[in-house]
């Protein structure tokens, strides 16, 4: 097994755990105190309600497909996520959604005009952050290859007082650096809606209308 799959198998064997123990609930998750309301809003503050295909890469237990289907009915979802255990129990709860296992982007056919991906780098439980932030560089780009319009991502946020210990923390001017350089100078970052988490989204359409300098139309 290469180091990266070593990596991302101990991460699945973690939620495993955590599903075992706390069944289908924002625990088995690790997630805490009952935030997806707020996060998934400032995630999707830049997809439209219109007829749009969403992907959300490591979807868990498929909870912004419910959100989705209140604040953005129109849109079509697929969910993906590497345990399979999830993916199992989603299609039994979520009857009428869709759902794959995964374990990279690159396994994924389709584009999709846009991208969700929500919690999926929050934990790092083998390797140094530097490794593992090549790891997250490596799924964003192939992230970004699979959408026509936007990918937006979240982090926990790197000026914390605590941090748990398999916890990754995404330094900022890193990331955005990363963004610039390699996905798109189009990016709006939102550290507004909570103060321990951040998320970015990133557009893919960059024409400029020359005449101005402004962008030709909306993100
Ligand atoms: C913190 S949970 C968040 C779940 C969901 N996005 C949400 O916000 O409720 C992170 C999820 O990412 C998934 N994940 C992590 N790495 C992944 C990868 N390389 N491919 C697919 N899913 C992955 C995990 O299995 C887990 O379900």
């Amino acid at each position: 097994m290469t180091g990266a799959a070593t990596h991302l198998h101990s991460t699945i064997a973690t939620y495993q755990q955590a599903f075992r123990e706390h069944g289908r609930s924002e625990a088995a998750l690790l997630w805490t105190k009952n935030k997806q309301a707020e996060r998934f809003a400032a995630l999707c503050k830049a997809i439209p309600d219109t007829s749009t295909t969403v992907l959300d890469y490591g979807c868990g237990l498929g909870d912004l497909a419910v959100w989705l289907s209140t604040h953005r009915p129109r849109a079509v979802y697929l969910g993906a996520d590497a345990v399979p255990e999830f993916i199992a129990n989603n299609r039994e709860a979520l009857p009428g959604l869709t759902f794959t296992h995964v374990e990279h982007p690159d396994f994924l056919q389709e584009s999709y005009d846009h991208v969700v991906c929500s919690g999926v780098f929050n934990l790092n439980p083998t390797k140094t952050p530097e490794a593992h932030w090549q790891y997250v560089q490596d799924v964003l780009l192939a992230l970004f290859r699979r959408t026509r319009k936007s990918l937006h991502v979240d982090f926990l946020a790197h000026d914390v007082d605590y941090k748990h210990p398999q916890g990754y923390h995404q330094d900022l001017s890193t990331l955005l650096s990363f963004v610039e350089r390699q996905l798109s100078r189009r990016y709006e970052l939102d550290r507004s809606y909570m103060p321990y988490e951040y998320c970015v989204s990133i557009f893919k359409n960059v024409e400029i209308e020359r005449s101005r300098n402004v962008y030709a139309s909306p993100p």
